[in-house]
């Protein structure tokens, strides 16, 4: 990576004002590879060099990605006046400025939710161009039925006439309802609503994969994880519905206590 300043360095990593930034440098908190730095324009190699600020660990690199199990009652927006949203679960030690959700969830549904400050990305992944697919996890009001996969996958119209991407559902062979959708584009209210086309009702949904990236059955509703490239590379990659059916079977106590079920 280019040398970049210290100070710029700082501000655009951690919450600090640049008046901040200057106090914390003249107060000797600041430090670079174990060595105090007083100077705001130093130049150093976030890749190489180890930053400090009152003793926090600043990671270097421009982009980063961070995995949410998003909870119910959490909106997927960067800022809200009356609700908590997906970036105020992000841990103080992994904020830095720029991050915003890449896709979104609804207020009532949980799971898998980027947060980054890399648009490239989150335009890769979005696009319906990309096919990138995107599974839920959902909890039907009413049983299965076995014409519904034939009917997702033949592009269903919603009631408001718009038409769906071919898309699957499978029933997952546990006891409440329980199936798996897999989409390759992101409708508003989108599986709620083929739900409905299909005469049925989504009482709970939970996303659990995007590309090829899996939510860590593990990661407690409101858990934050940072990913790395190779993740990364995995989120815009596919991933098989039937395989992945058989992995939530065999996690299933794990992903339904994260999903607040
Ligand atoms: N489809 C929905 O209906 N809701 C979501 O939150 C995501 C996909």
């Amino acid at each position: 990576m280019a040398l970049t300043r210290l100070d710029k360095f700082l501000a655009d990593r951690t919450p600090h004002s640049r008046s901040d930034i200057k106090k914390l440098l003249r107060a000797g908190a600041v430090l670079v590879d174990g060595k105090a730095v007083s100077d705001a324009g130093c130049r150093i190699d976030p890749d190489a060099q180890e930053v400090r600020c009152g003793g926090k660990l600043i990671r270097g690199g421009t982009h980063r990605y961070l995995l949410l199990n998003k909870p119910e009652g959490v909106i997927s927006a960067t800022e809200d006046r009356d609700h908590k949203t997906v970036i105020d679960l992000v841990p103080e030690e992994l904020r830095i400025k720029g991050l915003f959700p890449a896709g979104r969830l609804d207020g009532d549904s949980t799971g898998m939710i980027l947060v980054t400050n890399d648009g490239d990305l989150a335009h890769q992944m979005l696009s319906p161009k990309h096919h990138v697919p995107k599974h839920y996890l959902v909890q039907l009001a009413r049983p299965f039925e076995p014409n519904y996969s034939a009917k997702f996958e033949s592009g269903l119209v919603l009631s408001d006439g718009m038409h769906c991407l071919p898309a699957q559902i499978a029933p997952l062979d546990v006891p409440g309802n329980f199936a798996l959708v897999c989409l390759h584009e992101g409708k508003y209210h989108q599986v709620k609503r083929m739900a409905a086309a299909v005469g049925n009702h989504v009482e709970h949904l939970h996303r659990v994969a995007v590309g090829g990236l899996i939510l860590p059955p593990e990661l407690p509703l409101g858990g934050c994880l940072e990913l790395f490239h190779k993740d990364v590379e995995r989120m815009l990659k596919t991933c098989e519905t039937l395989d992945l059916r058989d992995q939530i079977v065999m996690d299933f106590s794990s992903y339904s206590i994260n999903a607040g079920i």
